[in-house]
């Protein structure tokens, strides 16, 4: 009997060690933490339970019979973080480079579909040299088994993946297709085919970093939805993550308790310039509006003409997509389309409250936006908007102009409270643009050209750059006085609690892709 347990504790050390003191070694030596360090770090003090410690691969060519260690390459298995249930992966880049073998796809498969059963959230932690070449198809089929368990999970649990190492070829598309990508700086990197292979094809020179790594994915192709400076940050950001998130598709984001008070905010009444074509920062009015240092913003970096993230408003989760005049002038163009597109869809698909801040003077025009094909990625957000069915609030602190007005979320595409500010203009387009074109003829037969148009902008300014004739029409639910604004919406968004909104029925819709 002592002789069988002695074996185990010995099985389940070697385990422990991954790819041997070595290689742990060099890990450490690039600055990033091994697997298990990476799941002690996530996960709640000892409620780790790993599934499968002892799996091997199943490989005999190239003389992998004799190099076996137990797990394979990947720690599978679940926890909790603050209290909360989670399942999660972290491939061990000491066994193989993190390889995936078709064993080691298992592993994975068998705590996603864990993960689903049970209605709890997958994290993924990725570090991996990709498909394990001495297995060949069958690493490609633990591939697809893997990116169909993403798509069968997608909507149903939240699915997070961590870029800790390396990520290429195929096996980026597991994590394309969860709701989040966080990578680390400098230690990560993302592409289909790297340096190399563009060297042949393409001729062009670059390196992994500027192909791939954590600032070209969080500012030009908008793949990372985060980035941290190393994998102790990273991993505190999906832990901060998780907390707006509830378990899965059927439940609720946690409520905290909030007494609601007079929660004036001041600073806002003053927040919008006196001149409409002077920025401002939407994340200043976003900071007076939450609760304080709430606001986890996804993609910081890209497409800042759009602001989305998370944060708390008397205590409860909400999604905020917000225009950010300090940038393009609030314009909605292809990137920020997107990008406010699928953060709307995330919130609706997880029961998240949305709430919209607008200041937009329209779409961004031009040649480049045309041929990018901003009528389809434009519409994207005004179909992920229409389509949403959580609560959903905004507030227009400036402008609202043109077809941008209806995009973003007016009452029109079902909205459920609408507010303005008294500093609101709400007009097909502004007032210089319009009045240009609807008095022609008369700035054109006047004789100081110049006053006349100053004369007609100012006319066409009073009567419709204000919040007033949408409000007598009732798109606007009310005219609010800035301070008031926190307020309103913590009322809001509490009386909004019960919304329900039946659906035609439908295999699913299509949204212009
Ligand atoms: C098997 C691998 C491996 C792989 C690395 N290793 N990648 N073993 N299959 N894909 C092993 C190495 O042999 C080495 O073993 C150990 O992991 C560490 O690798 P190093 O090269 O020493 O590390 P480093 O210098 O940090 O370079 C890391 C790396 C490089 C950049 C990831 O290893 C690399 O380029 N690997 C190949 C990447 C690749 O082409 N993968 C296939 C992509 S195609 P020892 O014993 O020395 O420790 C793909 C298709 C997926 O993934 C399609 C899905 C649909």
């Amino acid at each position: 009997m002592n002789d069988k347990i002695q074996s185990l504790i010995d099985k389940k050390a070697q385990a422990l060690l991954g790819g041997g003191e070595k290689r742990i070694a060099a890990q450490h030596a690039k600055k990033k933490l091994t697997a298990r360090e990476r799941i002690d770090f996530l996960l709640d003090e000892g409620s780790f339970e790993e599934i499968g410690m002892l799996v091997e691969h199943r490989t005999t060519d190239f003389g992998m019979d004799k190099e076996k260690y137990p797990g394979d390459g990947v720690v599978t298995g679940y926890g909790t973080i603050n209290g909360r249930l989670v399942y999660v992966f972290a491939q061990d880049f000491t066994v193989f480079g993190g390889s995936l073998s078709e064993t080691h796809a298992e592993k994975i498969c068998k705590v996603m579909d864990m993960a689903l059963k049970v209605g709890a959230p997958m994290i993924g932690l990725n570090d991996s040299g990709g498909a394990r070449i001495q297995e060949g198809v069958r690493s490609l089929g633990g591939y697809a088994d893997i990116f169909y368990k993403n798509v069968q999970s997608s909507g149903v649990i939240p699915q997070i993946s961590a870029i800790m190492g390396p990520c290429a070829g195929g096996a980026v598309y597991s994590p394309a297709m969860t709701d989040f990508t966080m990578m680390v700086e400098n230690t990560s990197y993302m592409f289909v085919t790297g340096p190399n292979v563009v060297k042949t094809v393409t001729n062009e020179t670059v390196t992994a970093e500027e192909l791939g790594g954590a600032s070209t994915h969080s500012t030009k192709s908008g793949v990372a939805h985060t980035t941290s400076a190393n994998d102790v940050e990273c991993l505190e950001d999906v832990k901060k993550l998780l907390s707006y998130l509830p378990q899965n598709n059927m439940e609720l984001p946690a409520l905290y308790p909030y007494e609601l008070g007079e929660e004036l905010r001041p600073n806002l009444d003053t927040i919008v310039p006196e001149t409409s074509t002077k920025p401002y920062d939407m994340k200043d009015v976003i900071n007076e509006i939450i609760d304080e240092d709430s606001f986890f913003e996804i993609h910081k970096d890209f497409a800042e003409n759009i602001v989305v993230g998370f944060a708390r408003l008397g205590g409860r989760s909400i999604g905020i997509v917000a225009n950010n005049p300090m940038f393009l002038a609030g314009c909605l163009d292809v990137n920020s389309s997107t990008k406010a597109a699928r953060f709307t869809r995330f919130c609706d698909a997880f029961n998240i409250p949305l709430l919209v801040l607008e200041d937009v003077p329209g779409f961004l025009p031009g040649t480049d936006q045309e041929w990018n094909g901003i009528i389809v990625h434009g519409a994207k957000l005004l179909y992920a908007l229409s389509e949403a069915t959580v609560p959903k609030v905004t507030v227009i602190t400036r402008k609202a102009y043109g077809g941008a007005y209806d995009v973003m979320n007016s009452k029109h595409i079902g909205a459920d409270m609408n507010f303005a500010w008294p500093t609101a203009e709400i007009a097909v387009m502004g007032a210089k643009g319009a009045s240009e074109i609807i008095f022609k003829k008369e700035i054109a037969e006047a004789n100081d050209q110049e006053a006349k148009l100053a004369e007609k902008e100012k006319e066409y300014a009073e009567l419709f750059a204000t919040p007033y004739e949408a409000a007598k029409r009732g798109f606007i639910d009310e005219v609010i006085l800035p301070h008031n604004t926190r307020r309103k919406l913590i009322k809001a968004f509490a009386m909004l609690e019960n919304k329900v909104v039946d659906t035609p029925k439908r295999k699913h819709g299509n949204i212009p892709l």
